[in-house]
């Protein structure tokens, strides 16, 4: 008995049924049932509506952690309520870290580069859970919030593995990271960091590192200098539009959200409510996406087939009305689907044709559930030892009458203030009266005697925090610790 998949299927809300519909035409004459199961999932607004903040049911949870792979049309996001994005909410919860997306030349998607005779052929691998998008923000001071930004390295480390998987499997000679580690030196720090040590596994694959400004404007002045890019989360977003935007748009970007367990196939586009219905929506993204699932499950062959037809039918100026040539009159979503259909076996002529494996055997497993959750761990039995703290405070107090409440405060303590910053920038025992300040300052003290240094707990900084507290708004706090005796924190701007 040959293996089967199956896969938890949400069409997701306005073009998403007509669009999934197409595809799955496409995938059933294609032979796909011959080894794929699809069960259906309910996710989506009508979720969302019987007041199911996550959007989806619990029934439809445990069906994707039971398929361990999810192909989902695109879905709303309920604006104002507690409503959150459903996207981010499905890879965080499942851990799908790594958002892979491809973007290619297609034939008759008119593009700057295709008139230019250039050919765009880039991946880019999104870190997908971690950076700004934990989405941990607070309201600090009447004027000030904050977002705190997570990288951990055992999260760099995952999706860096899985960029230099992705380089071997595809045969490319290079892996670039975008970063801005010059200025955010912890955290890109990390992240860079972390992609050289795990390239180091990669001897035959070139690692080079770019500074994410830089990549934005080599991708748009010569984008064929990349094969694969792997970013953290928000930077990652943003070059994955910007890609986008080199070879025609959203509609032609297929994504895949990779999860050691679950994965998560996706078209990148919203719902298109204003095409809704009428039956004229483009479904090539979510087919993109959709042969990237059945590569992920092993369909290499079949993958390869319809890839083929698809190029075949943009050749034939066959489009919907989103793209192509105006001169040829668009065709409706069933339609185009037929088309790619009808071209199963015919391969292009113009574009190079993808080749065809043998391979077409299952060999996707699905997930063995875990009775916990995993920990996660890359740096273990470090040495920290608390070396100060860096009391926040809101004020609208000058640097100097500050920093001399805060010394008379200290007095008694194994803790000297050493500097006060306002928005990152010193202000306090230099800095500039041009300096513009807020009413949040950050004051740190540190161990006035070094050698105190690993003799102390957290203690002494907590007793310090209640001193403070009595007169001060304390509007946050943090511990400042070196690891395996390096600096764990930065110094200030001017400092
Ligand atoms: P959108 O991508 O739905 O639409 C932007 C424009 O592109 C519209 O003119 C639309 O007609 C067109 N378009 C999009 N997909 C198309 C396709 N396959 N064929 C032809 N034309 C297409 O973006 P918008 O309007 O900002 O968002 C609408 C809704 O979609 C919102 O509720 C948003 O939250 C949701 N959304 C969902 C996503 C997902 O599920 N992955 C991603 C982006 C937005």
């Amino acid at each position: 008995m040959p293996e089967r998949a199956t896969i938890a299927l949400a069409p997701g809300d306005g073009i998403g049924k007509e669009i999934m519909d197409a595809c799955l035409a496409i995938f059933h004459e294609a032979g796909v049932g011959d080894h794929v199961d699809f069960v259906d999932v309910e996710m989506g607004q009508s979720v969302f509506a019987d007041g199911e903040t996550r959007g989806m049911t619990d029934e439809a949870v445990e069906t994707i952690e039971k398929c361990g792979i999810l192909y989902k049309g695109p879905m709303g996001t309920p604006i104002g309520g507690g409503g959150k994005s459903i996207n981010v909410t499905l890879r965080k919860t499942f851990g799908a870290f790594a958002n892979l997306r491809h973007f290619q030349s297609l034939p008759g998607v008119d593009t700057v580069f295709s008139r230019a005779g250039v050919p765009v052929d880039i991946y880019v691998v999104r870190e997908n859970i971690e950076d700004t998008y934990g989405g941990i923000e607070h309201r600090l001071t009447s004027d000030v919030v904050e977002c705190k930004r997570l990288i951990s390295a055992p999260g760099c480390d995952q999706v860096h593995e899985f960029a230099f998987q992705t380089a071997k499997r595809l045969g490319l000679g290079v892996v670039y990271c975008g970063h801005k580690a010059n200025i955010m030196k912890m955290t890109d720090g990390l992240f860079l960091d972390r992609f050289r040590t795990i390239g180091d596994d990669y001897p035959d694959i070139e690692k080079k590192d770019v500074i994410i400004d830089a990549l934005c404007m080599n991708l748009v002045l010569k984008p064929q200098t990349y094969e694969l890019i792997v970013l953290p989360n928000l930077q990652g977003d943003i070059v994955s539009d910007l890609a986008a935007g080199l070879v025609g748009g959203l509609g032609f970007a297929p994504s895949a959200n990779i999860g050691d367990q679950i994965s998560i196939f996706e078209a990148v586009h919203g719902t298109a409510p204003d095409i809704a219905g009428k039956g004229v929506a483009n479904p090539t993204s979510l087919l993109l996406s959709g042969l990237m699932m059945l590569r992920h499950v092993g369909l290499l062959k079949r993958a390869a087939v319809i890839e083929n037809a698809l190029l075949a039918t943009l050749e034939h100026n066959v489009h919907t009305g989103d793209f192509g040539d105006p001169e040829t009159p668009p065709v409706g979503t069933q339609d185009f689907a037929k088309s790619v259909i009808d071209h199963l076996g015919v391969l292009p002529s113009e574009q190079e044709a993808k080749p065809v494996p043998m391979h077409d055997t299952v060999t996707f497993r699905p997930p063995v559930r875990p009775s916990v959750n995993m920990l996660m761990q890359t740096f273990t039995q470090m040495r920290a030892d608390v070396v100060g703290c860096d009391v926040y405070v809101a004020t609208t107090m000058t640097p100097l009458e500050l920093a001399q409440r805060l010394e008379r405060i200290a007095v008694g303590t194994p803790f000297k203030l050493t500097m006060i910053s306002n928005r990152g920038t010193q202000v306090w025992p230099s800095g500039s009266v041009y300096t513009e300040v807020v009413d949040y300052y950050r004051v740190r003290f540190e161990l006035e005697d070094k050698h105190l240094i690993g003799q102390i707990g957290q203690g002494p900084t907590i007793h310090l925090l209640r001193r403070i507290a009595e007169k001060f708004e304390i509007a946050d706090f943090q511990p400042l610790k070196n690891f395996d005796g390096e600096r764990g924190f930065t110094l200030a701007q001017g400092q």
